[in-house]
């Protein structure tokens, strides 16, 4: 993955949603928090479901499928079912800014 690389506008991902992106072999799921945009990998490590379609809730994201939350800002998920954190990436965007493009500053973190 190159760096950094524009994957889209903040007005994309509204605050309080996720969406799903796709950036070269990967599936990132950016999160639009009150602590501002946070993107991870969009595939829950308990089974092989998209978390972007699963709720937000503040800093977690909740899978739909058996309900285990992961904060979007470590990857780390804060309930069972699910024990392995998901792989974390950096990303760079002004969430005040609707226009603010959304550049992915670096790849997995973890
Ligand atoms: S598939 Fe996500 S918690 Fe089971």
């Amino acid at each position: 993955m190159s760096d950094p690389r524009q994957i889209g506008i903040v007005s994309d991902v509204p605050l309080g949603t996720a969406r799903q992106f796709e950036v070269g072999d990967d599936l990132i799921v950016v999160v639009n928090t009150p602590e501002g945009l946070f993107a991870i990998e969009d595939r829950c490590s308990h089974a092989d479901v998209a978390l972007s379609e699963g709720e937000v809730d503040g800093c977690l994201i909740e899978c739909w499928l058996h309900g285990s939350a992961f904060d979007v800002r470590t990857g780390v998920p804060t309930s069972l079912p699910a024990i392995t954190p998901v792989k974390t990436f950096s990303i760079s965007a002004d969430s005040a800014d609707p226009n603010s493009p959304i550049y992915l500053t670096k790849g997995t973190t973890q």
